[in-house]
């Protein structure tokens, strides 16, 4: 593996340097000679003045006005909307350099087959809800719901047969073979093979590349059973990495610059025929990083729509919470009538729910705002206190002066109180409040409540960070040097870090992955700070790379630096309170859990 990387990045290196950049970017910017450079009307922007300057020597092109700069695959794969690799490709084809199979490549050949048995399932269940007698009644159904033809097959919508004809006709028609129809779960294994769904609405899901890989099937008739079943977690399928609607909407998303997220994807189906097309729904199941990872690749504008009741209030909460973590503008809407968009389109029309996506979108902090506003009592001093305290946990997410000094100014105007004795509270909080890690903030405090007869609990000398710190930096030597390795590792540490300024390196390199195959000094560098740079240099001149195994060890370690910083602060706290002990415990149990790989 390692091997194959160092191949792959010199062959990058190669084909860069030996493609002629002047005479590619010359095929789509008129280009003139200025010194040993060239400059032109950069084709990334609205650029009136030449502000692209291409480097022969240095084989790179950069625009000073839009910052789009990185060599001749990079440019070539940006203005033909291909993947890097694919722009190699076609730039190694005319220097007569040969481009291996990566492993991504050969895992979708691989898949092929599986892909297709789901195409052919789509196919089958679209034409027999369009055909039979059973179909008569299923969309029947769908238009009672409004859902016209039109809609129907632009989300090649369909219907599971009741005799497990999809079975017959997968294998006799298609030829496909039971263990790859069993791979993929669209049928079962008795005495018999059975079809998996029987009798739903079947609305077929893809991955983020557009392939047919799972379905969700709905019931129509009066039933005991689940509302919804999905396929469950295949080889092809995973549940929380896709988005329904990704690979449909990736243009009216980069188009609009900003993408709305759902709950459900009837939610996505109503906000299509709202004419609202850059919408994508995360199906019910919470947020996870795959997904807003994938989100990122697009836009950095979220308009989070989920549903208008406690659980959805719930998970908008922790979306918001998510979303500001990896960087990006949140945005909300709260449906004003009825639970979801869905319902909202079906009592008030198309360009009703269409106004209100587009025009009745608020900030998250305003979205937070108002949730807790709502109960607030202003005779009741303890009530007054706890909106207060509510609205301060959430500030600091937005990591925003601005944000803070706005909604504090706004807190005392609501609250009738002077704006210098609220930030002075604020600033009392922040402060001395103990930093604890959020699993540890999101449970209820059960678990540590009994805890003080089960075990004595010494309180040590604060262990150094140094240890922490150390894996922090190993770490990103090993995101730095392998795409592969940068995105697993960034998905395992979640939001935990060690070191401010680490985690924003490794989150850079992170969103560099996203968008390129290889990692180009000179091109990433453009994305760091002074800072960061310098830093990054001497990491990577000081630590090694870390091979497979360690990586698991040093993810934990940064895991478990919450819980260390704070048993540290715990243990060096003046008053030392029963409270402060269980908590301390709660601690140690979590490092013990993230030792044992228990998380
Ligand atoms: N979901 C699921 N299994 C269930 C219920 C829901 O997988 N038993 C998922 C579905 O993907 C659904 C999403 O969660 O799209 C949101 O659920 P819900 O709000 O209950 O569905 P609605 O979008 O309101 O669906 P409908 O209008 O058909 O009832
Ligand atoms: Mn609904």
């Amino acid at each position: 593996m390692e091997n194959n990387h160092d191949s792959q990045y010199s062959l990058r290196k190669e084909i860069s340097e030996k493609a002629d950049i002047v005479k590619i970017i010359s095929q789509y910017v008129t280009l003139e000679k200025k010194g040993a450079n060239y400059i032109g009307l950069c084709p990334f922007h609205d650029d009136k003045n030449p502000s692209m300057s291409v480097s022969p020597s240095k084989h790179i092109f950069k625009c000073f006005s839009c910052n789009a700069g990185g060599d001749s695959i990079t440019f070539l794969s940006k203005i033909k909307n291909i993947s890097q690799l694919q722009a190699m490709r076609e730039i190694a084809e005319t220097l007569g350099i040969n481009v291996p199979i990566t492993k991504k490549e050969v895992e979708q050949q691989k898949n092929k087959k599986y892909y297709q048995i789901m195409a052919d399932a789509t196919q089958f269940f679209h034409f027999f809800l369009k055909n039979t007698e059973d179909g008569k009644d299923a969309i029947s159904y769908l238009q009672k719901r409004k859902l016209s033809n039109e809609i129907i097959d632009h989300f090649n919508i369909g219907l599971s047969p009741k005799n497990n004809e999809l079975y017959d006709i997968l294998s006799n028609q298609h030829h496909h073979l039971p263990l790859d129809m069993l791979e993929v779960a669209i049928i079962k294994s008795g005495n018999d093979y059975y079809d998996t769904f029987k009798n739903r609405i079947m609305f077929p899901l893809k991955d983020l590349d557009g392939n047919y890989v799972g379905f969700s099937g709905r019931i129509y008739q009066q039933s005991d059973e689940a509302k919804y079943i999905n396929t469950p977690d295949t080889i092809i399928f995973k549940k929380g990495n896709i988005l329904y609607n990704y690979s449909d909407s990736v243009q009216a998303i980069r188009n609009k610059d900003c993408v709305y997220l759902f709950e459900g994807f009837m939610d996505v189906i109503a906000s299509y025929r709202a004419g609202v097309t850059n919408a994508v729904a995360s199906m019910g199941t919470a947020l996870t990083n795959e997904q807003i990872i994938a989100i990122h690749r697009l836009t950095n504008n979220v308009i989070v729509c989920y549903d208008n009741d406690g659980p959805g209030i719930e998970a908008t909460k922790r979306a918001i919470n998510m979303l500001l973590s990896h960087k990006m503008n949140v945005k909300t809407v709260r449906i004003p009538d009825g639970k979801d968009p869905d319902e909202y389109i079906f009592k008030n029309g198309e360009e009703a729910l269409n106004k209100v996506l587009t025009t009745q979108t608020i900030s998250a902090m305003e979205y937070l705002y108002q949730l807790e506003k709502v109960h607030l009592v202003l005779t009741d001093v303890n009530e007054i206190e706890s909106f207060k305290n509510k609205i301060f946990s959430y500030l600091p997410m937005f990591q925003s002066n601005l944000v803070v000094e706005t909604y504090i100014k706004k807190m005392a105007n609501d609250i009738q109180i002077s704006y210098d004795a609220l930030i002075s509270d604020y600033k009392n909080v922040v402060s001395t409040k103990i930093d604890y890690p959020q699993e540890y903030n999101n449970k209820n405090n059960n678990s540590y409540d009994n805890n003080l007869n089960n075990q004595p609990v010494v309180i040590k000398q604060p262990k150094s960070k140094k240890k922490y710190l150390k894996s922090e930096r190993k770490l990103i030597v090993a995101s730095y040097n392998e795409q592969e390795k940068c995105l697993y590792i960034e998905n395992q540490l979640e939001n935990n870090f060690v070191d401010k300024i680490n985690r924003e390196i490794l989150f850079k390199i992170r969103m560099y992955y996203q968008k390129h195959n290889q990692m180009i000094d000179q091109e990433f560098q453009q994305a760091l700070s002074e800072d960061e740079w310098r830093v990054l240099r001497e990491i990577l001149e000081d630590e090694e790379i870390p091979n497979g195994s360690e990586i698991e060890i040093l993810i934990n370690n940064v895991k478990e630096w919450p819980y260390v910083k704070a048993a540290n602060q715990e243990a060096l706290s003046e008053n030392k309170t029963i409270e402060g002990i269980n908590r301390l415990s709660s601690y140690k149990k979590a490092i013990t859990r993230i030792k044992k790989g228990d998380v």
